[in-house]
């Protein structure tokens, strides 16, 4: 048996292949273009396992993504695959449209085609779309956590293409049948997130002495997540889940940003004291706001915890020290990242 994941070499699409096969016997075919955010580094110890196997390529590649179907007839499909920083939407959509909906469109029509010529297998396949609470636009101060049937209120084209690839995706459960599922989850963080990110990006610059950008007045409201516990819940979501049914996935932690950057520079202090005895919080700079910056997002888990019996493991003072204390031990993973080097697998392929 063979699962097909897109975006697999990302960050949370890495954290779900390794801890698949940490888990499983059944193969990954790993669908990745490689771009600035997929990093080959994220799975080297996945290098001589046989049961991994990586491919090069866009999802919205039609022939590829066709003839990956028919060769390894993957028995579900968990579409990581996207364009996923909110400021890089803001500043050059276009790639957001072009993977996150078309690329997913052109997902859908091949495993659409697939499943037709699969009729015994199909009632086994499964299409499993990762989205983000994003799609619900920004809550109220005093409202309630977003929940399943929440309207759909995107804000940035980030969170717009998203929405988009979560509507094809309703659409070809209910005009084809397609086995679908889709999770819509909070902010993630954890290994091997790109140091772009609020969290990798206060603990790189708070290591390099430079400033912890804050947009605006730092109150927004954001409900975070540690990865593996993400992938537990898609794990459990693709075992588990009612066909062409929404999971709300995320652990009850709303903090504001501010917060949060206080919290990893009192845990830095103690793990790893600046030389001039001064606290990392010092570096702390209030910076422009961010267009259209939703104030709050929050995730009402109720669902998945009451049908599918998901809970995660971390709170977010486990979860964050984790975080902090992987990337002290990984700062050769961070430096590649920040001087390019990570690229050189993927210029080699190019050249
Ligand atoms: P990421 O940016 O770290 O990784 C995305 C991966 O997709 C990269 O490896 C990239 O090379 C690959 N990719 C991009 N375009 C592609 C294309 N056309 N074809 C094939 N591969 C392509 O993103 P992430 O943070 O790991 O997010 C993964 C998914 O989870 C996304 O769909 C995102 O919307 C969703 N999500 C993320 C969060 C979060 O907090 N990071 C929260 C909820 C949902
Ligand atoms: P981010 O990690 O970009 O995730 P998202 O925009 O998908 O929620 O940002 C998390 C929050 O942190 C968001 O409210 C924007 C804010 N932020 C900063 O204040 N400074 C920064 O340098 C970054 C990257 C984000």
């Amino acid at each position: 048996m063979t699962i097909l994941v897109t975006g697999g070499a990302g960050f949370i699409g890495s954290n779900f292949v390794l801890d698949w096969l940490a888990q499983s016997e059944e193969a990954v075919i790993n669908l990745d273009l490689l771009t600035y955010a997929g990093n080959l580094d994220n799975l080297t110890k996945l290098k001589n396992d046989p049961r991994h196997v990586f491919v090069q390529g866009d999802i919205g590649d039609k022939e590829l993504v066709t003839r990956l179907f028919a060769e390894h007839r993957p028995r579900a499909v968990v579409n990581f695959a996207a364009e996923s920083h909110v400021d890089r939407s803001i500043h050059g959509p276009e790639d957001f449209i072009r993977t996150n909906l078309l690329g997913t469109f052109t997902l859908l029509e091949a495993a659409r085609g697939f499943a037709a010529t699969t009729a015994s297998e199909s009632s086994e396949f499964r299409f499993l779309h990762v989205s983000t609470d994003e799609v619900y636009g920004s809550l109220a101060p005093e409202a309630p956590a977003f929940s399943e049937t929440n309207r759909y209120e995107p804000n940035s084209p980030y969170s717009a293409s998203k929405a988009g690839s979560d509507h094809l995706v309703r659409a070809y459960f209910h005009t084809y049948g397609l086995p679908v599922l889709t999770t819509n989850c909070s902010n993630n963080y954890g290994p091997f997130q790109f140091p772009e990110k609020l969290i990798p990006l206060v603990i790189h610059n708070a290591l390099n002495g430079k400033p912890l950008p804050i947009y605006g007045d730092g109150r927004q409201v954001r409900d975070w997540l540690y990865v593996t516990d993400h992938c537990t819940a898609i794990r459990r979501v693709l075992e588990q889940g009612r066909l062409g049914e929404v999971y709300n996935i995320g652990g009850w932690n709303e903090r504001p940003n501010i917060e949060i950057v206080q919290t990893i520079c009192s845990i830095l202090d103690a793990l790893r004291p600046r030389n001039d005895g001064q606290s990392y919080a010092d570096l702390i700079t209030f910076v422009k706001d961010r267009p259209g910056h939703d104030r709050r997002y929050a995730i009402d888990a109720s669902k998945i915890e009451r049908d599918l019996g998901w809970r995660p493991s971390e709170t977010f003072e486990t979860g964050i020290r984790k975080t902090i204390e992987w990337y002290l031990e990984n700062q050769s993973w961070v430096t590649k990242v920040v001087d390019g080097s990570y690229r050189t697998w993927v210029e080699k392929q190019y050249a």
